[in-house]
């Protein structure tokens, strides 16, 4: 297996030279757009990697999921779900253009931003800082590590530049959707996305949602196993954004991608892998990311479809 990892990274990093690291958070330029890595973990715990799989990124919106999740712990699905709907959006991560109609929660997704940040207020906790706090262990438990730490200039930087998403907060407060404290929920989002992972802590957390929310190897049901099936239908129909049908037709499972350059993806019942590679495409996906993640859904027949 690790040759064929080592193969797949060797073949697809040259496609790094056709993606840009992303620059609209300042901290996020300083990435080297050259790096590739490659992490999988099977059902029976074997971890297998290739390339630059123990360097440490952000998560960005690799934690999307992990936020449905909690909030789907601590409220349950029918609030999330009259907070933010399912159905894909098929626009950009930080689309403002929903339409002239009034908001409501049937035009958001979980794994937009707009979606994410609105499940933070479903997120248990006395105050926001509480809520962040249970987000990172709860990463934490999933990766089975406790290397997953805040990045504290990421999140400064993407602090100081987040208008977009601020406009995002106010539109949802504007809709009557929303009602806490606009730079609170924003700060536990920002800090939320700047969480430092490396391929194998994804891949470790892919794992058990691909085992339907059972760690595979100590057998115990981390989450309920309708919570997992709930996070990867959504993977699979709006992880990769507008991308998500062509993923879908030339990859073919479910999975999670973030401008930090991260992808999860969730085989169910086989294994978690994760990728890494900062150059992205015009859509705010790692290029060489999907192409390592279409090579080995291939030569390992990992389409779901
Ligand atoms: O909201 C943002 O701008 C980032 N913190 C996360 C966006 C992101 O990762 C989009 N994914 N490809």
């Amino acid at each position: 297996m690790k040759a064929v990892l080592e193969g797949i990274v060797k073949e697809c990093r040259p496609y790094t030279a056709m993606g840009h690291v992303a620059t609209y958070i300042p901290q996020l330029a300083v990435a080297d757009p050259n790096k590739a890595g490659i992490c999988i973990v099977t059902h029976t715990g074997e971890i297998h990697c290739a390339g630059d799989c123990y360097d440490r990124f952000t998560v960005q919106s690799v934690i999307k999921p992990l936020i449905l999740l909690l909030a789907l712990m601590d409220s349950g699905p029918e609030k999330v779900r009259e907070l933010v709907g399912v159905e894909a959006t098929g626009k950009p991560f930080d689309a403002f253009n929903y339409s002239d109609q009034a908001l409501t929660g049937a035009h958001i997704n979980p794994m937009i931003n707009t979606g994410a940040i609105a499940l933070c207020t479903l997120i248990h906790g006395e105050t926001y800082d509480e809520k962040f706090n249970r987000l990172l262990e709860l990463t934490r438990k999933l990766a089975g590590s406790r290397e997953p730490e805040l990045d504290e200039a990421v999140y400064l930087s993407e602090k100081r530049t987040g208008s977009k998403n601020r406009a995002l907060v106010y539109m949802l407060k504007a809709y009557g959707l929303i009602d806490d404290p606009a730079e609170e929920l924003l700060d536990c989002y920002f800090r939320a996305c700047s969480i430092l992972v490396s391929c194998r802590d994804l891949a470790q957390i892919a794992n058990v949602f691909a085992h339907h929310g059972r760690n595979s190897v100590t057998h115990e049901q981390v989450f309920p196993k309708e919570f997992a099936r709930y996070v990867n239908a959504t993977l699979a129909t709006c992880g990769m954004y507008d991308g998500s049908g062509e993923f879908a037709l030339t990859v073919g499972f479910p999975a999670k991608s973030g401008v930090g350059g991260g992808i999860m993806g969730v085989i169910p019942n086989k294994m978690g892998v994760a990728v890494f590679s900062p150059a992205l495409d015009k859509r705010g996906n790692s290029v060489a990311g999907i192409h390592m993640l279409e090579q080995l859904s291939q030569t390992l027949e990992l389409s779901i479809f």
